[in-house]
């Protein structure tokens, strides 16, 4: 009582205190009564008068009336009944809340005595209220491997209800790991705990939920629920794996610096911090980290330096992988490298010989080596050189090749080779290297000078100065250096009476020819010599050539007058019958020219006559003839001047003097007299002269079948002392062999000269000698037209 007197607030203490006083006085036990919380108001509580066995008009009139603590009117007494009615509907949770009991104490008043009755009314609870956790969802994180048997408590759940009605139970939805219990605290209150059967494993499930449902002691019962979010925190329970305990790898040796050489991948089930991987070299010699580069984060290994299939063939690698836990896992990483034709083959000369004399036969010019780093096929080689060179590749050792000339070469023809050497390999892609080796060929003198004509002809005017180039001679050697210093000379003529070195000069260094002295084309027509030319090698090589010199005639010659003779010792006249016809033939003038062609073309002309008209000279010929009848009236001596004119560039002429009797017959004798005088020529003169002319032939005949027999002698006789004195020219020394047809001064010198002409060449004895009788070969008409009258060799009488 006393416990439940405190519970109100101060002013109510007063009044407690009031009735506690009224209660000992009156010393009633409190009633009891009983309701159930949430009956409807106007519910009968129990019977007041009945219970305090009053009359329903004594309660009345004493006006009893119901106090309750609080001075809430909850309850409400029928002073018409006398029963006590709820006035509202009682919630026991708000009344009293956890407080079990749950008691309203009240009292009734009665006046007239005052008299107060103690009464409680016990608010009897219902299951109205469900269990209620504090959160819909609660998280749970548990690390995985936890024991079985572990315990994770819960957050109970709440029931405003007390007693029975109050959460009894949990229960969790079914699943493998878990199961609930549920425990009683100090204060009553149930709260589960969660207890692990199995363990956990993040890999396998990382996080799940499971319902937990509070149910109460209610009749019927009621539950809450709520969701527990299970999360499986990871632990490093895997070590990274690698995906392969061994990686063979090829690569070959070319690969570019960079490339990807591998690329390792480890796994490991962890997650998070536990499940990242980096990479390492677990053990790594200096040259595999020169070489190769591990990515830590990617696990990939690249090429940091080229590979060199020649010097390192194969690399091992151990590769580690480790997690943030610290595990770790190990593979191999087997690199073998494969060679490729990447190295070119390499020569190196060891000798080389160059120049090499041309003419050698056989002649090693250069030793050489060949090598190909690369290995197999592609290290083999093959050794070339172009096909059209006359050298040859001979293998002198292994790898060692000799360049050796096919036989002699020849330098004039080609004096310089580039021998390219091709060393191919076998691989794939072939790889060659072309090495030229320069061969020089030197020279040796094999080559003589070689005269640009074997013979040539130089042309001199006559009368030259002395000392003029005629030309020049060239002879050329196909060697080099002094091999082909060309020196020229003169060589000893064959003919000893040529007086060469008198007549001719050389430069020995250039070749060029010079006449020593003026020459003469009537002396000395032509004359030939030979040259020589000499290079500078040891031993010197010479050839030689022939010069034929041509002395080209001027006109430097005047006509001779061969007929009538002009040296007035003996004066000719001649005798024409009065009688003779127009057109008599009264003489012929014979003149020579010891020039040639142009300048020995003689041409006749009448210059002056004492009777003009009465005589015609014929041009060509010189004939002089009787231009018309001859009279009585004509006087009987006749002065005839013809000119005779050669017909050079500047003609020479010369005059001569023609006497002309006329007679009247040959029969009348004629005495030559130094002064014809003679009025008539007698008629027969002509008869006469013609006998005269008979004998003078026959005694020229005679004369010349006399030089011919001794001319014959001559050539038998080799003692030519004699000869010659009688058969050269006064003034000249010249051989018999010279061609030289010139008349020179007088008739008789003229014929001396034929005659030796046709001792040499008897064939032509006749042919030379017939021009030499034109009148006795009589007039033959064609011969007098058709021949050249001016040629030099066809001399009239
Ligand atoms: C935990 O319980 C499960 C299932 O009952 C059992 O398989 C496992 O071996 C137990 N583990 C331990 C560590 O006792
Ligand atoms: C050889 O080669 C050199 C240098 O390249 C060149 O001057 C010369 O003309 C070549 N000779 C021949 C014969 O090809
Ligand atoms: C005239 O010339 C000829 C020939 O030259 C000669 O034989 C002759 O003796 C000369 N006569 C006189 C008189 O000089």
């Amino acid at each position: 009582m006393e416990a439940a007197g405190e519970r109100f607030p101060k002013q109510r203490q007063v009044l407690l205190l009031f009735l506690l006083l009224g209660v000992a006085r009156s010393g009633w036990e409190p009633r009891r009564y009983s309701v159930q919380e949430e009956t409807d108001s106007g519910s009968f509580v129990a019977n007041l008068a009945k219970d305090l066995k009053l009359g329903v008009r004594e309660l009345a009139a004493r006006e009893a009336r119901v106090v309750s603590e609080d001075n809430q009117q909850r309850l409400h007494l029928d002073l018409q009944t006398g029963e006590l009615i709820l006035n509202e509907k009682l919630d026991r949770e708000e009344l009293c809340g956890p407080t079990e009991p749950c008691v309203m104490h009240f009292q009734v008043l009665l006046k007239k005595p005052l008299e107060i009755f103690r009464a409680e009314l016990l608010v009897r609870d219902i299951n109205d209220h469900s269990p209620e956790f504090p959160e819909r969802e609660m998280t749970l994180k548990i690390l995985e491997n936890s024991p079985n048997g572990t315990v994770f408590p819960l957050k109970k759940a709440q029931d405003l209800d007390v007693g029975n009605n109050n959460v009894q139970n949990y229960v969790i939805s079914p699943n493998s790991h878990f199961h609930v219990s549920t425990l009683k605290r100090g204060d009553g209150r149930k709260y589960p705990e969660l207890v692990l059967d199995k363990e956990l494993d993040h890999e396998e499930r990382p996080d799940f939920r499971i319902t937990i449902t509070a149910l109460d002691g209610g009749s019927p019962s009621r539950s809450g629920t709520a969701q527990i979010h299970i999360v499986v925190l990871d632990v490093n329970d895997n070590a990274p794996e690698f995906s392969q305990k061994l990686y063979d790898i090829q690569v070959p040796e070319n690969s570019p610096i960079g490339s990807l050489i591998v690329k390792v991948s480890a796994r490991d089930l962890d997650t998070g911090i536990n499940g990242e991987i980096s990479y390492s070299l677990f053990y790594s010699s200096q040259e595999i980290s020169k070489t190769f580069e591990l990515n830590h984060l990617s696990g990939e290994v690249r090429l940091i330096k080229k590979l060199d299939f020649e010097a390192i063939s194969s690399y091992e690698l151990d590769i580690e992988a480790y997690d943030g836990g610290g595990l770790s896992g190990k593979c191999s990483v087997s690199i073998k490298v494969i060679d490729v034709n990447d190295n070119f083959p390499e020569l190196t000369v060891s000798s080389l010989s160059s120049p090499i004399p041309e003419n050698s036969p056989e002649t090693e010019v250069a030793l050489f080596r060949v090598r190909d780093r690369d290995s197999g096929d592609n290290g083999k080689m093959i050794c070339s050189i172009q096909d059209d060179l006359p050298f040859l590749l001979k293998p002198s050792a292994e790898n060692f090749y000799t360049l050796i000339t096919e036989g002699a070469l020849d330098r004039e023809s080609r004096a310089e080779y580039n021998v390219t050497i091709t060393v191919t390999d076998l691989g794939f892609p072939k790889l060659k290297t072309e090495h030229i080796i320069t061969v020089l060929v030197s020279d040796v003198n094999d080559n003589a000078p070689t005269f640009t004509q074997t013979s040539y002809t130089l042309f001199i005017r006559e009368n030259n100065s002395p000392a003029l180039n005629m030309g020049s001679v060239t002879a050329t050697d196909r060697d080099s250096g002094t091999n082909a210093q060309v020196t020229y000379s003169l060589l000893p003529s064959h003919d000893p009476h040529l007086p060469l070195a008198s007549l001719v000069s050389i430069n020995s260094d250039n070749g060029q020819l010079f006449a020593l002295r003026s020459l003469d084309y009537e002396v000395l027509r032509t004359f030939e010599f030979r040259v020589g030319a000499t290079d500078a090698g040891t031993p010197a090589l010479s050839s030689e050539a022939l010069v034929r010199v041509v002395v080209l005639d001027d006109n430097d010659n005047s006509p001779f007058v061969l007929y009538p003779l002009q040296n007035g010792s003996a004066p000719c006249t001649e005798l024409v019958p009065r009688a003779a016809e127009a057109g008599y033939l009264v003489t012929k003038v014979v003149a020579v020219d010891s020039d040639s062609g142009q300048n020995a073309w003689l041409s006749y002309h009448l210059l002056k006559a004492t009777e003009p008209g009465l005589f015609s000279v014929w041009a060509h010929n010189g004939e002089v003839r009787t231009a018309r009848l001859l009279s009585e009236r004509d006087a009987a001596k006749h002065r005839l001047v013809v000119l005779v004119k050669d017909n050079g560039d500047s003609p020479m002429s010369v005059t001569v003097t023609l006497h002309v009797l006329l007679v009247d017959g040959f029969s009348q004798p004629y005495l030559p007299l130094p002064e014809v005088s003679a009025e008539e020529a007698p008629a027969h003169s002509l008869t006469i002269y013609l006998v005269i002319a008979l004998a003078s032939v026959s005694f020229l005949f005679l004369f010349s079948v006399l030089l011919f027999v001794a001319m014959r002698l001559c050539s038998r006789n080799r003692a030519r002392a004699a000869w010659v004195g009688r058969c050269s020219v006064p003034e000249g020394h010249f051989p018999d062999h010279l061609v030289d047809l010139s008349g020179t001064g007088t008739l008789s010198q003229s014929y001396q000269y034929e005659v030796c002409l046709t001792g040499n060449s008897r064939s032509n004895e006749l042919k030379f000698l017939k021009p030499a009788f034109p009148n006795l070969l009589a007039q033959d008409p064609e011969r007098e037209t058709e021949g050249n009258p001016n040629f030099p060799k066809s001399l009239g009488i």
